[in-house]
């Protein structure tokens, strides 16, 4: 399967939120990622469900919503019914996880979890199975334009390892610092889709980057 590709709206203008859905829209972006964060999780706040009700309104991609937030349980629900196709919760974050993965499903979602630079792909072992996608952080999570941590090509590895050992079928994710330096080495280490905030934001054509992305 080609690389997926995940712009992360964190970056676009929001200002006129609807001109750059419309331009993904009609982009290769497989999705369109969405970043949730509540300044407890992480130090930064983003935006919350009106904004993503927003999104889903004008988005003719899958919401790929990446929940930074404490006790996401609570808000599983409202997130699927403002679109979310994938939603992500941090390991982090979850004292149940198996429990909210399960919640998370029988909203119809797909269920994702993301884990920090320093959580350890191991720890994912006893859920793996249940787990529709696995987003490796590749920057501590709470703002776009970071730079990439490069010790995520090893946890990439890792995870593609215990994904066919166990006989599961779990996307591989890389959220944070992505380019078109590191896109080509992570998709050979085993990676699925790519997040890019700033790389396609900031680029003078988004639309031809995330075009651009896709052919590596
Ligand atoms: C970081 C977010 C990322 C971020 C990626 O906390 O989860 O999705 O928007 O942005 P870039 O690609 O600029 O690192
Ligand atoms: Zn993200």
């Amino acid at each position: 399967m080609p690389v997926q590709i995940a712009p992360s709206v964190l970056a676009c203008d929001f200002a006129n939120i609807q001109r750059e859905v419309e331009m993904l829209n009609t982009s290769e972006a497989d999705y369109i990622h969405v970043d949730i964060m509540d300044g407890v999780f992480v130090p930064n706040i983003s935006f919350g469900i009106p904004v993503t009700q927003a999104i889903h309104k004008h988005a003719r991609k899958p919401l790929d919503v990446h929940l930074m937030i404490v006790n996401p349980d609570n808000y599983l629900e409202a997130f699927r019914n403002a679109g979310a196709e994938i939603i992500s919760v941090h390991y982090e974050a979850c004292d149940h996880l198996h429990r909210t993965l399960q919640a998370i499903k029988q909203l119809g979602a797909k269920a994702g979890v993301a884990i920090n630079p320093h959580t350890s792909v191991d720890l994912l072992e006893d859920v793996i199975k249940d787990i529709d996608l696995v987003c490796i952080m590749s920057v501590n999570p709470g703002f776009g334009g970071q730079k990439f941590i490069e010790n995520t090509y090893q946890k990439v590895e890792k995870l593609k390892k215990l994904i066919s050992h166990k006989g599961a079928d779990t996307l591989i994710e890389i959220d944070g610092g992505v380019n078109k330096n590191n896109a080509s080495l992570l998709m050979d280490a085993g990676a699925d889709i790519l997040v890019a905030g700033s790389f396609v934001f900031s680029s003078s054509n988004p639309h031809k980057t995330i075009q651009d992305l896709k052919k590596l």
